[in-house]
């Protein structure tokens, strides 16, 4: 059986990390896209270099051509330009709206039967965009947003805990940004509920409440420490986890950005909710039942993805 073909569009931080972890993991052979000549070439050459070291088979290769990524299985959008200290994800909204047209372009033209999976920010209004652009299915295009967030979320109750980050688990709903909602009804530790930890004394609500606002605030601290760049070891596993189950068929069970077509009561915009993600894309929303309080959440982080979604619009009323 030919191996499978990942096609990594941004050869940058997060890009050329994916690419290292896909070949250590065997998951197929990679092209490194990119629009600067060299750097995906240099990243490829080096990265196979690694693979005597790994004993891994698939081949890593660098291009500035989209048509090096004619009928890849997989492609993970990387590209644009990260946050820098201050700036919000949504301030890369110009900017990365236009890379979203040429990728788009590429992927209509030479691999319409991927499964994509985009991560570039300001990213539920660029997944959308890139959906608009490519004109691939909506099942077939997701954000990477809530394998990330929850995560976070699990490692920093883990370390509350002191527990293996691997027994907890989390749910994060809504748009990635400052609005995001962690949901403590839906989180646990081995099945616990994280309100029972609360009664067993485990933590108190007002240190819970904490550890939410230090996710909702995760890619902020590490741009903050970072100064010149945004996160992307994390990134680069969250994207690689949701390609794992498309590739792989899973059907894993992962917070991603998905098309909403009214459920939740919303319809024609990308938000963060459960999906579960086989060979065939996304082959299910999950709609939890969520308490008003939750709901009320939700949709307020809707209204901030729909804004952006608008302002997409304004930019480029052909998207419309
Ligand atoms: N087509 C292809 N690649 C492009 C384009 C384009 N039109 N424009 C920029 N790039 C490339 C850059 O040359 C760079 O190599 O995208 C890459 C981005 O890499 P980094 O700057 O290292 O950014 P990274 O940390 O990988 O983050 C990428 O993901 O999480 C988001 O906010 C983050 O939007 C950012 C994206």
């Amino acid at each position: 059986m030919a191996r499978s073909k990942i096609a990594l569009i941004g050869a940058g931080q997060i890009g050329g990390t994916i690419a290292h972890l896909a070949g250590i993991k065997e998951l197929g052979d990679i092209i490194l896209f990119d629009v600067v000549d060299g750097v995906p070439q240099g990243k490829a050459l080096d990265l196979s270099h690694s693979a005597p070291v790994h004993g891994f088979v698939p081949k890593v290769k660098g291009a500035n051509e989209y048509a090096e990524i004619k009928d890849a299985d997989v492609v993970i959008v990387t590209a644009g330009v990260p946050r820098k200290p201050g700036m919000s994800r949504d301030d890369l909204l110009e900017i990365n709206l236009k890379v979203m047209e040429q990728v788009g372009a590429g992927l209509r033209k030479y691999a319409p039967e991927a499964f994509v999976i985009c991560v570039t920010n300001p990213l539920d209004a660029m997944v959308w965009a890139l959906q608009k652009t490519s004109g691939l299915p909506r099942n077939k295009v997701v954000g990477m947003a809530g394998v990330l967030d929850s995560a976070r979320f699990r490692f920093f109750l883990s370390e509350e805990f002191d527990v293996s980050p691997q027994d907890i688990h989390a749910m994060v709903l809504g748009g990635h940004g400052d609005t995001m909602v962690p949901l403590i009804r839906y989180s646990s530790v081995a099945g616990i509920p994280l309100a029972d930890l609360v009664k067993m004394r485990w933590i108190t609500q007002k240190r819970l409440d904490e550890i939410v606002q230090r996710t909702r605030d995760g890619g902020a601290e590490i741009v903050g420490l970072l100064k010149t760049g945004s996160a992307y070891y994390a990134p680069a596993s969250a994207a690689l986890d949701m390609a794992e189950s498309y590739l792989n068929d899973e059907k894993r069970v992962l917070p991603a950005a998905a098309y909403l077509n009214g459920e939740y009561g919303v319809k024609g915009i990308y938000a963060g909710v459960p999906v579960i993600i086989s060979a065939k894309g996304v082959e299910r929303v999950i709609e939890l039942d969520l308490s008003s309080a939750e709901k009320d959440a939700f949709m307020h982080s809707v209204e901030s993805v729909k804004a952006l979604v608008e302002l997409c619009q304004r930019i480029a009323p052909n998207l419309a």
